[in-house]
Formats: structure tokens, C-alpha cells, sequence
């Protein structure tokens, strides 16, 4: 399938809907796992890696939050209430500076991530649809407006 990325959106944003349970189901959790994994690691080699923590240990324990959630979501065992709570994701997610281009990259790294992962297309685009929508909700910052010189001569 194609990985198109539906673009970005601040009003009228519809309802999130869940990813395909079969997701889950067919990957297991050490699928799930893996994708955060492997997610986790082309955004710390993207241009958004600033938002990202530098420390190796702390990075794996994000890694770990992010496929805790996932796996929660699609019916899984509740590890993200277990270890952190109630999601809240956009209130979590207010303290780093997100761009509608800081999503597309963050898109455009689970693309290449999912584009190896062999599924039914009805299964992985829905999981596609949601990281769309979702990560919609999770821009807070308008892009950086260009800065204009005066010239006061
Ligand atoms: C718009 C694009 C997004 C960007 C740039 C982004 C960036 C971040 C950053 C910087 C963090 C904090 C560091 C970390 O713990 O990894 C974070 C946390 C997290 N993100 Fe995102 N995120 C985005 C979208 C999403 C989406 C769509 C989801 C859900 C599918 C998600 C799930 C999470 C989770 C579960 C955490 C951990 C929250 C916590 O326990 O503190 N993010 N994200």
C-alpha cells in the first residue's frame, strides 16, 4: 500500500477511530515492540531528534512507553495505565514544540518503518489512519513564522 499522509488539519478534527485489533493480534506484542523500536530509532537520526531524550536509557524507556500504548489501545494488556497512567496523550505531549512539520517527519519515520511489515493493506491502513488522525491532535505549535529584516535606512 501507499503511505500517504493525510494533511494536517486544526479545525473540525474528526473522531479518532482505533486501529484494527488485528494489528495486534497478528504482530503480538514483540511486533509492536519492534515498531516502536525501530520507530524510536529513525527519529532519533531525524531532524525532530532534539525533541527526543539524548540519554540511551532514558530513550529505550520511551521506546518502551510508546509500544505500551499501542499494545493498550488494541486490546492488550493495559501496560501504559500499569506504568504510567491515564494516557492524556496531548496533555503529555504539550511540552515539546510540535510542528505540522515535526509530523510529517514523525509520519514519514513510521512509514518507512511500516512499509516492511508484511499485513492484509484493510489491517495496516487502518493502523495508518489512526497514527494520521492521532498525531494531528498532538500539534501545538504553529510552524515557525519566517523572520522578516528590517532595513531601517
Ligand atoms: C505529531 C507527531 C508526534 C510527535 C512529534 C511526538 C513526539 C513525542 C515526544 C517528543 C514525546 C516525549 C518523549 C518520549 O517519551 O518519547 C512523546 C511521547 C509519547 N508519544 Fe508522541 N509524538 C507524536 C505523535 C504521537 C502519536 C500519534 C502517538 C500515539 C499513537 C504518540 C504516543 C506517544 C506516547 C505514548 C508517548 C509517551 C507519553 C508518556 O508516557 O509520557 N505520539 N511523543
Amino acid at each position: 500500500m501507499t503511505f500517504e499522509i493525510i494533511p494536517y488539519q486544526n479545525t473540525n478534527l474528526p473522531e479518532v477511530q482505533l486501529p484494527d485489533k488485528e494489528f495486534l493480534n497478528q504482530l503480538g506484542e514483540s511486533g509492536i515492540r519492534k515498531l516502536s523500536n525501530d520507530h524510536y530509532n529513525l527519529l532519533r537520526k531525524s531532524e525532530i531528534n532534539n525533541l527526543f531524550p539524548e540519554d540511551d536509557i532514558e530513550f529505550e524507556k520511551a521506546k518502551l512507553r510508546s509500544s505500551d500504548f499501542l499494545i493498550q489501545i488494541m486490546g492488550g494488556r493495559p501496560y501504559f495505565n500499569e506504568n504510567r497512567g491515564k494516557p492524556m496523550l496531548a496533555q503529555r505531549h504539550a511540552p515539546f514544540k510540535i510542528t505540522p512539520k515535526a509530523r510529517l517527519t514523525w509520519l514519514e519515520c513510521y512509514s518507512e518503518v511500516l512499509k516492511k511489515i508484511d499485513l492484509e493493506e484493510e489491517i495496516m491502513s487502518s493502523f495508518w489512519k489512526y497514527l494520521n488522525m492521532l498525531s494531528m491532535r498532538m500539534v501545538n505549535t504553529p510552524e515557525i513564522q519566517q523572520e522578516f529584516t528590517f532595513n531601517f535606512k
